[in-house]
């Protein structure tokens, strides 16, 4: 399998993508961030894997274009994309948000994720079929509060990912989403650290979380795979929750 995975220099697209190689996937991994990029790179080289790494900002549509030109210049072909890429909206009341706030993270959550789709249904029909898998959130779903543009971005892939499941079934993509609930990442180890109380912070995370404790990373790549392989091979146009029973509550 030949998988993209975006924003997998780090958080849980860097879980996802040592888990890829580690099942013989051939990675290609776009991120801004190039020293992620290569101690990861590294890393999974030392296991024995295969990944190509390509500086990309899934907010500039020539960048996608290029790391999905080198998925297939590299491994002659491209079976999935997982749009991983995010950011996070400072927690702001609604009313305070600026238009600069609110485009950068559309840019990045839905445009990225846009652009993503966009580029890779050519190359996966060029492949005979393929699989799409896009980074929502249970944001998309339940009020998390304070996070006006993250909500409407991630509730706006979760239409993407209808659209393109249902336009694109018969020509053999599946396009899925995950809603992951509060994972332990750099993004929430920042959210935390911006808090007034960041223990009280992370004290709330638990107890909304029905298991008790924040997801890991790998406990999503588990996900990402599922719905990236035959193994999902009926399923499209979902959202698969994966936040230890919040949204069930
Ligand atoms: N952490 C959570 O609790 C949580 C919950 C639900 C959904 N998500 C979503 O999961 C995805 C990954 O989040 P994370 O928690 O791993 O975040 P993270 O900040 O830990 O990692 C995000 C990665 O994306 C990269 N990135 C940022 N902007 C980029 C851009 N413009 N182009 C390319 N790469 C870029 C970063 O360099 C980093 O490597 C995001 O879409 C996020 O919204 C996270």
């Amino acid at each position: 399998m030949v998988a993209i995975v975006t924003g997998g220099a780090g958080g849980m697209g860097r879980d996802t993508a040592l888990l890829f190689a580690r099942e013989g996937a051939s990675v290609v991994v776009g991120d801004v961030d190039i020293d992620g990029g290569a101690s990861l790179l590294a890393e999974i080289a030392a296991a024995g894997g295969k990944a190509v790494f390509q500086r990309t900002d899934v907010a500039v549509e020539a960048d996608v274009a290029a790391l999905v030109a080198k998925a297939e210049q590299s491994y002659g072909k491209l079976d999935t994309i997982f749009n991983n890429a995010g950011i996070e909206q400072p927690v702001t009341a609604s009313d305070e948000i600026s238009e600069e706030l609110f485009e950068r993270v559309i840019d990045i959550n839905l445009k990225g994720t846009f652009f993503g789709c966009k580029h890779a249904i050519p190359a996966l029909l060029r492949n005979g079929g393929g699989t799409i898998v896009n980074n929502s959130s249970v944001s998309a779903f339940a009020n998390v509060g304070g996070n006006l543009s993250y909500a409407a971005s991630k509730g706006g892939i979760m239409s993407m990912t209808r659209v393109i499941a249902i336009e694109y079934a018969a020509r053999n993509i599946r396009c899925n989403a995950i809603n992951p609930g509060v994972i332990d990442t750099g993004m929430n180890q920042r959210n935390k650290a911006k808090a007034a109380d960041p223990d009280a912070m992370e004290q709330k995370w638990r107890s909304i979380t029905p298991l008790g404790r924040m997801g890991t990373g790998t406990e999503i790549g588990e996900a990402v795979l599922f719905l990236a392989s035959a193994q999902s091979s009926f399923v499209t146009g979902i959202g698969l929750v994966i936040d230890g029973g919040r949204i069930a509550t």
